[in-house]
């Protein structure tokens, strides 16, 4: 009986049971908590990720100012009809470049985490200029105005080194380069070997990708969307857990 007197005690004062209250939350929280600041990295490193090229992380930019995240997620959940329709789950690693990340909430229009290669170039074209011609029931506003807006990447090294101030593993030599790496890779005629140098020969892709001859914010979109998902090698990753 002792034990449930000294509960009637906690019970019957508020001060006591509030304190002891936030004792326990605050021990609670030291358990759960402190350890991640001891760990290297709380995320599974895996093969093939690397950071976004200066033209994808400005198409990057450009998803999140016309708020395409409000309508599309990028984050396939493991359940059986995700993956079916969308591909592989999404892994922690593969967003672990994006700050902020573009997980999304809503699901207006499909997730897009695994979209890069689905559609040509010419397709993402069309689509952005005006959904309804290519899917007639679609909701999606027209976005033609970015094959319009002309870029030149001028500040996209100061982007990059933002990005890297929050962890994102861009070297100096990545950040000179920046405005000419930009626009390298949206020209098949030009000098691109730095390019593909620096950010991996495999997963760059160089091309027109709006085919214009000038460099507008759809090149950029457009790089950005072809290569959502297409960095880890799903035919040979295997999780750390099934080693
Ligand atoms: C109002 C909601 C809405 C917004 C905002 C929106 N979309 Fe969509 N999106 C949709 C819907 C609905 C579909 C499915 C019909 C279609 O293909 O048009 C779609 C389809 C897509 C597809 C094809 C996906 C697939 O797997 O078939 C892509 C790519 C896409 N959107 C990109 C974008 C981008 C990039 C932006 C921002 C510039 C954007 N969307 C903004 C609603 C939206």
């Amino acid at each position: 009986m002792a034990i449930l007197d000294k509960h009637k005690i906690l019970e019957t004062n508020a001060t006591l049971l509030l304190v002891c209250s936030f004792l326990v939350v605050t021990i609670g929280g030291i358990v759960q908590i402190a350890p991640l600041f001891w760990l290297e990295n709380t995320i599974e490193d895996v093969e093939g990720m690397r950071p976004y090229t200066p033209l994808e992380l400005a198409g990057r930019e450009i998803y999140i100012r016309e708020g395409c995240y409000v309508c599309h997620s990028q984050m396939i959940r493991p359940m059986r009809d995700e993956v079916e329709r969308y591909g592989h789950y999404s892994l922690a690693a593969e967003s672990k470049y994006d700050h902020p990340f573009q997980w999304g909430s809503k699901r207006t229009g499909p997730d897009l985490a695994r979209v890069g290669g689905r559609y040509s170039d010419d397709w993402h074209v069309d689509h952005l200029r005006d959904p309804q011609a290519v899917v007639p029931e679609s909701v999606m506003p027209k976005y033609g105005f970015l094959e319009n807006a002309k870029i030149d990447g001028k500040y996209i090294g100061d982007l990059m080194s933002t990005q890297a101030l929050l962890g994102v593993p861009y070297t100096e030599e990545m950040v000179i380069n920046a405005q000419a790496d930009f626009a390298a890779q949206a020209d098949p005629d030009s000098d691109y070997d730095g390019l593909l140098e620096r950010y991996g020969e495999d997963s760059v892709v160089v091309r027109n990708f709006d085919g214009q001859s000038y460099l507008t914010e759809a090149d950029a979109l457009i790089a950005y969307l072809q290569m959502l998902g297409t960095l880890v090698d799903f035919s040979t990753f295997t999780p750390v857990a099934s080693r």
